[in-house]
């Protein structure tokens, strides 16, 4: 039997892992355009946040009709981006397909429809219609999502790239990695995407839609023997009149392993999330991946109260950080960005203890503060700090 790809070597896993698939066919596309993106702001000397967001997909098939889905809407992410945008980074999005992104993430959620935020002026100079313009009480808002967007445009800082399998996924990080190495220090890796753990090897995939129903005698005597792998309860034998679907995963191998070590830039500084649903094990998770990949914070979420609680794990002092939008702020409407100042509420050491009753708040137009607006500032500091060290180190 060969080894699992969680037993090898990193290095081993990797290239075992990249052979197995081919490359994204967007990749080269995205390559070129990271390129061009990247030698611009290394000839201004900005920094460059890559932010990863949104879910990762694992197809059941490889003509894909099922997949399996991992949480996230891409809120932590497009948010995010944007308060690295109006700290002064670009941004490489690297966002779930379809996902929430900077900006149009304010209009675009089913709850938000954009058209709710629409008028017809009352027609002038003889014409039977009126133009279209947005209502009166969302101007400001609007105009100023509006200004923010297109500066961000205009002046080249937001790259949008997308993926949509964990295949995906890894080549692309793995290759805005690489062609991030000219910025050095000025590289900021910020991993908000929820990456699938558990996948189907191409090896093992069924190449056509698995069946729920009986397939005639006839027609299985053509059958490909990987086929039916998924369909029966053994996997040798056809699925005769079971409805069940067994799926048999293999671990994804954790390749922030290779980010750090290989892939990323020397003295870039790498930020990857921990996300768990079980209060007791959060801390101690997130400890244990900053040990695992040597990196250089883990930003720990709980689920059920992540848009309004984060713990920073750092490998020094003061080790464990608690960041909280205070109770009072958590209200919903449409801009969070506009009231910032003075509200993080950081305690070290200090345990989660969010009211459970609380729901976050619904995605989208929030007026309460959005935790991201305390989140980037904060990290922006230890982003500085590591930079400073850096220069340091090498005069
Ligand atoms: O988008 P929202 O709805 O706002 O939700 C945001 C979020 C809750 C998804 C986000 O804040 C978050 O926690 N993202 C990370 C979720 C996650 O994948 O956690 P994890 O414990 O499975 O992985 C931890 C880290 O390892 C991640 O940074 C991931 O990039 C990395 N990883 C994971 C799997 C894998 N095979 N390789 C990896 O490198």
């Amino acid at each position: 039997m060969s080894p699992s790809l969680g037993d090898m070597e990193p290095a081993e896993a990797e290239s075992v892992y990249f052979n197995e698939y081919p490359p994204p066919k967007a990749l080269s596309r995205h390559e070129a355009l990271a390129r061009a993106f990247i030698d611009l702001h290394v000839e201004a000397n900005r920094r460059v946040v890559l932010v990863t967001s949104g879910g990762t997909t694992v197809p059941l098939e490889a003509q894909t009709v099922r997949f399996i889905d991992n949480f996230s809407a891409g809120t932590r992410g497009a948010t995010s981006a944007e308060y690295f945008l109006e700290q002064g980074y670009a941004v490489i999005f690297l966002h779930r397909q379809y996902s929430l992104l900077p900006y149009s993430r304010h209009y675009s959620h089913s709850t938000n429809c954009f058209l709710d935020f629409m008028d017809e002026a009352p027609p002038s100079n003889g014409s039977m219609d009126g133009s279209v313009i947005v209502r009166n009480e969302y101007q400001n808002q609007m105009r100023d999502v509006l200004r923010k967007y297109r500066y961000a445009k205009q002046n080249n800082r937001l790259l949008l790239l997308s993926f949509t399998t964990v295949a995906e996924y890894m080549f692309e990080l793995r290759a805005m990695a690489k062609l991030m190495r000219p910025l050095g220090y000025n590289a900021l890796f910020y991993l908000a995407a929820a990456v699938s753990d558990f996948f189907i090897p191409r090896s093992r995939m069924a190449e056509h839609k698995i069946q729920s129903s009986e397939i005639p005698a006839n027609f299985r005597d053509n059958a490909v023997a990987g086929d039916e792998i998924y369909t029966g309860e053994n996997e040798n034998e056809p699925a005769k009149n079971s409805k069940k679907l067994i799926i048999d995963l293999d671990p994804v191998p954790k390749f922030l392993h290779r980010l750090v070590d290989g892939w990323a830039p020397d003295g870039s500084m790498v930020v990857s999330f921990k996300l768990e649903t079980d209060p007791a094990l959060l801390v101690y998770k997130a400890r244990t991946a900053l040990q695992r990949y040597a990196h250089h914070l883990v930003i720990g979420n709980m689920l059920s109260t992540r848009k309004w609680e984060v713990v920073f794990i750092t490998p020094d002092a003061p080790y464990e950080r608690w960041i909280r939008v205070p109770k009072s702020r958590r209200s919903k409407s449409i801009s969070g960005a506009q009231d910032q100042v003075g509200l993080a509420e950081i305690k070290k050491g200090e345990a989660g203890k969010a009211n459970e009753t609380d729901q976050p708040p619904s995605v989208g137009m929030e007026d309460g503060v959005e935790i991201e607006s305390l989140i980037i500032p904060e990290l922006v500091k230890l982003h500085d700090a590591r930079i400073a060290e850096k220069k340091a180190a090498a005069q």
